[in-house]
């Protein structure tokens, strides 16, 4: 790989996928996309930046003219694409922005990397277009896709474009649907660095409904590691499941619990709120493709992906203390009375 695109590289997994492509492909020269929304931070890739073959553009994948400028100007092989808004109750408060950025977005580009002969690129999407599971079972690549928040909905639509774009124009083009992320970088309006920085700050935990939804965690580096194999052998047109250990399949209650433990604060943290409008109840995913296909499996368990994770906010609390109380503090309180 040599000349390289990672869109969203200012966000959770694109800044994380980035440090460890620059690291594999040493002398690749390596373009970082991303519009800088409320969830994109330059704090996250500034130390890349230093690297004369690392740039940032600052480009919304929404404005078509800006995209296709981009690939006109510059040669690329591989595109890794991550820019998205992200989050479910954000898409349940106000859904336009989901289809622009995850729907139009993701055909602009499409059509301005093939259009510029990009050779491959690699569409990373989510487990939750698959909806929800009972107790039992696990989302397969052949699950029928049936999202519930207009989030996941949003990416069902951007990965059936992406697929249309492989098979119509022979377009080399894969997705990946990956579960639950966690890790360094992740904006905290997600469960688990939510958590871990309100109980820091012995902030309530607002779990929702019952606290026993299931959601499949998977350690950010063991997913970014899994996109760049993805990248060099997996098989065009293809869908690629991507999924935790079994063992960190666990209910959001547990989750809350153990952060509490590890950072020695009471359970007493923890508030019950209003469930999430059609909160998924279990997501789960069966990662034997990948794994058969081309050798990937998690290398982190959840509680050394947890220890990895809590150290990373104790150790960065500059960075999330910046960011709760911006734009964000503003946001939840207005349309969620959440207490941040
Ligand atoms: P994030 O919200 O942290 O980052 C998204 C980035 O995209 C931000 O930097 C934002 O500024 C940028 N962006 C948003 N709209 C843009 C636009 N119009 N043009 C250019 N850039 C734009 O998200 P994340 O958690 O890092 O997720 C990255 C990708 O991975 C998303 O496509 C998401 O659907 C997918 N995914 C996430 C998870 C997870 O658990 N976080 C799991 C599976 C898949
Ligand atoms: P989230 O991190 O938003 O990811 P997703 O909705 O994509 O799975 O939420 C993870 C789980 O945690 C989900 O079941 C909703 C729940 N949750 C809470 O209980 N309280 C919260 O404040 C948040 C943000 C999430």
């Amino acid at each position: 790989m040599n000349n390289i695109v990672i869109t969203g590289a200012a966000g959770f997994i694109g800044s994380n996928l980035a440090y460890l492509v620059s690291e594999r492909y040493p002398t690749a020269r390596i373009y970082l996309l991303d519009s800088l929304t409320y969830a994109g931070n330059m704090e996250n890739i500034a130390p890349l930046l230093r690297d004369d073959r690392i740039t940032f553009h600052k480009i919304d994948i929404a404005d078509p003219k800006v995209v296709s400028e981009f690939f006109n100007k510059n040669s690329i092989e591989y595109l890794f694409h991550l820019a998205a808004e992200s989050h479910v109750d954000r898409s349940i408060h106000s859904a336009a922005e989901f289809v622009t950025t995850n729907v139009l977005g993701t055909q602009n580009l499409l059509d301005a990397a093939r259009h510029s002969k990009v050779k491959r690129f690699i569409h990373i999407s989510t487990d939750e277009v698959y909806g929800a599971l009972g107790a039992t079972g696990k989302f397969h690549e052949t699950t029928p896709l049936d999202p519930t928040s207009p989030y996941a909905a949003s990416k069902a639509s951007s990965d059936l474009l992406v697929l249309a774009a492989a098979k119509t124009h022979g377009f080399d083009a894969l997705v990946t649907r990956c579960t639950n992320n966690y890790g360094p970088y992740q904006f905290p309006e997600k469960l688990i660095p939510l958590f871990i920085t309100n109980a820091l700050e012995d902030k309530a935990l607002p779990v929702y409904g019952d606290g026993q939804q299931i959601r499949h965690w998977v350690y950010v580096k063991d997913h970014c590691e899994a996109l760049i194999l993805v990248a060099e052998k997996g098989i065009t047109g293809e869908v690629y499941n991507i999924g935790g250990p079994e063992e960190s399949e666990l209910a959001n209650l547990t989750v809350t619990t153990e952060i509490l433990r590890v950072l020695n604060k009471p359970i007493s943290l923890i508030k019950r709120v209003e469930d999430r409008l059609a909160h998924d109840r279990r997501y789960c995913v069966d990662i034997s493709k990948i794994s058969n296909d081309l050798g990937w499996t998690p290398k982190v368990d959840f509680p050394k992906g947890l220890e990895l994770t809590v150290n990373w906010y104790l150790e960065n609390q500059d960075w999330w203390t910046k960011i709760k109380s911006g734009e964000y503090l503003d946001f939840y309180q207005k349309h969620y009375g959440k207490s941040l």
